[in-house]
């Protein structure tokens, strides 16, 4: 099982430093581009201007991972690669938007800029086919046939995939974080911290995925004028309606992970779980006929916390406690 996991990590995720100020680090999944390039990002001098000071600008890397506003350029090396991508990730209540500032690419040759609406990560999608209000259809955006008009994300991240062929040729991009009232899909910047999810009547599902081994801890969940003033409780039967479901698996697809437990407002049991799964998933069901509102807690498990609920646990995907 140990050797499982160290070849599961290995192979899907790599360790990648975010340019964020706090300078943390996060596993990302290979997403067809060479590994060398997500290292190179690894060990590159991140810059760490304030966005405040002035208007934050540097060249955007075929592989990026960017956490901040600013503009960015990208401009094709002597010898291009044929698929980049860069990763954007802001808080949890902040969506983005993207403006062309400049633009000298071969739409016709074969080069191509696309904005994604969420992350993609070896063909999984965050938010999945089944959280996002768009078809998948309308989540790529192609410079090449839209044209420069700007673009704005549903979430807290998007993704920037681009070909450019020829030496020299090139964009410029701005990209700007704005307030979220309600976030709804949310990948979490950090290991650790906490939020509150308000879902206002509307029949949506929303998931906070923490994309590291977690613990958990949940603190409120009411139901609008319902609102319980006992904690969630853990379901063994499964609830209907309006609950939250814990989810475990090894990619960003939440609707290919694997539920944990789920917690209805009427039912006893902990609310307080160590998931030592690679990513971690807090949903809300709504069903529309409620204002929902989630308090949670997280933080990133620790090595001697993980290794001893693996040794607890049996065989499954990822170990629970
Ligand atoms: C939300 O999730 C529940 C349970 O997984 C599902 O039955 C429901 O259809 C989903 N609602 C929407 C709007 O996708």
């Amino acid at each position: 099982m140990r050797v499982m996991e160290r070849t599961f990590r290995e192979q899907l995720f790599l360790l990648l430093c975010l340019s964020v100020p706090r300078g943390d680090c996060r596993y990302i999944e290979d997403n067809e581009v060479p590994q060398d390039d997500l290292f190179s990002v690894l060990n590159s001098d991140l810059k760490r201007d304030s966005p405040e000071t002035s208007m934050y600008r540097r060249p955007l890397r075929c592989v990026d991972m960017v956490a901040m506003e600013g503009q960015f350029t990208f401009t094709a090396p002597p010898r291009p690669r044929l698929a980049c991508a860069a990763f954007f990730i802001a808080e949890p209540n902040q969506v983005f938007s993207l403006e062309y500032d400049h633009v000298d690419i071969d739409c016709r040759g074969g080069d191509f800029i696309k904005v994604f609406d969420g992350w993609v990560l070896k063909g999984e999608k965050f938010p999945s086919l089944q959280d996002h209000a768009l078809p998948l259809s309308e989540r790529y955006l192609d410079y090449c046939s839209l044209g420069s008009r700007g673009v704005r994300s549903s979430q807290n991240v998007f993704m920037l995939f681009f070909r450019v062929r020829h030496a020299g040729d090139g964009f410029t991009v701005t990209v700007r974080q704005h307030l979220n009232p309600f976030p709804c899909n949310i990948i979490s910047q950090t290991p650790g911290g906490s939020f509150t999810m308000v879902v206002p009547q509307q029949r949506k599902n929303c998931s906070f995925s923490i994309i590291y081994p977690a613990e958990l801890q949940i603190s409120d969940f009411s139901l609008g004028h319902y609102s319980d003033t006992t904690f969630p409780k853990r379901s063994v039967m499964g609830c209907s309606g309006d609950f939250v479901e814990l989810l475990g698996g090894s990619g960003l697809d939440t609707s290919k992970m694997s539920p944990i437990a789920e917690l209805c407002t009427s039912f006893s049991g902990p609310t307080q779980m160590k998931i030592g799964c690679d990513n971690t998933v807090v949903r809300l069901v709504s069903s529309g006929r409620f204002v929902n509102r989630l308090t949670f807690s997280y933080n990133q498990l620790d090595q001697s916390d993980l290794h001893r609920i693996q040794l607890n646990s049996g065989d499954d995907f990822c170990s629970t406690e």
